[in-house]
């Protein structure tokens, strides 16, 4: 399959989803604190995209994934599934939501961390999510793909941390993933021409220390291998006339 480009109508329905998605993180916020556990933010998330935005959470089901929402917890890189363990003071959790409206996918996800947290987990929260933005500011007609994946990786490592390589961003639509890949490592002037239309994430996962992860035994959840700390954030975008839209912006943030 190509890359789609999607028309007016299909990106006014991309704006409803991105933004349902982002008042998922914005409802949830407040309740990510010392002892509630991931189930439970589960439990919330899913009521609330189901009864409330009349909405249908992407993950549940998706490809046998159990819950609506991924948590992913310190050493946890992605995919972590919500269970019944407390959150304790001092972790960092990736609160990743994806919801379907109208046959459209809004993809988000947010660092968060439960009540006061060490300075190396802020850290490494932060350098993600400058990841993130530089690779955002990029995002305009004719900008290649690996100038973003450079970007990235050239922040990431110049401050001393990796870039995970077996996940990567995607395009989006009425599929939750479809081309292209968006990786967060790359080459400046490689890969594919932007254009106006596109869709697509941009969730770089970074680590504290090396680069490679382990799959679970519940063939779900992605650890660093060395179960060092990693943080991610995503973000939905389309590319505009000359520019970018990020699709799941939240109230606290300006683009
Ligand atoms: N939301 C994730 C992403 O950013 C995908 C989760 S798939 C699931 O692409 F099955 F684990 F939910
Ligand atoms: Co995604
Ligand atoms: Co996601």
């Amino acid at each position: 399959m190509t890359v789609q480009i999607k028309t007016a109508e299909e990106i006014e329905k991309m704006r409803v989803a991105g933004r349902l998605a982002a008042e998922v993180l914005e409802m949830i916020a407040p309740f990510v604190l010392p002892g509630v556990t991931t189930g439970e933010l589960n439990q919330r998330c899913h009521e609330y995209i189901v009864n409330e935005q009349q909405a249908i959470p992407a993950p549940l089901n998706y490809h046998g994934f159990p819950k609506s929402i991924c948590t992913s917890v310190n050493h946890v890189v992605c995919h972590g599934i919500p269970n019944n363990k407390p959150l304790k003071e001092g972790d960092i959790v990736n609160i990743d939501i994806t919801v379907i409206k109208d046959g459209y996918h809004g993809d988000t996800s947010q660092m968060f961390g439960v009540g006061e947290v060490s300075e190396k987990a802020r850290r490494i929260m932060r350098i993600s999510h400058e990841c993130l933005l530089k690779g955002i500011k990029l995002v305009k007609p004719d900008t290649r793909l690996g100038d973003i994946g450079f970007a990235i990786q050239h922040h990431a490592e110049s401050l001393k941390c990796t870039v995970v390589r077996e996940y990567c961003g995607h395009g989006i639509g009425i599929g939750f993933h479809e081309p292209p890949q968006v990786l967060h490592y790359g080459k400046r002037g490689s890969g594919m021409p932007l254009e106006k239309g596109m869709t697509f994430t941009i969730e770089p996962m970074i680590n504290v220390g090396k680069r490679h992860v382990k799959l679970l035994d519940d063939e779900w959840t992605v650890i660093t291998k060395d179960r060092t700390l990693t943080a991610q954030w995503e973000h939905t975008i389309l590319v505009t006339d000359d520019g970018f839209e990020v699709l799941t912006k939240r109230s606290d943030e300006n683009f």
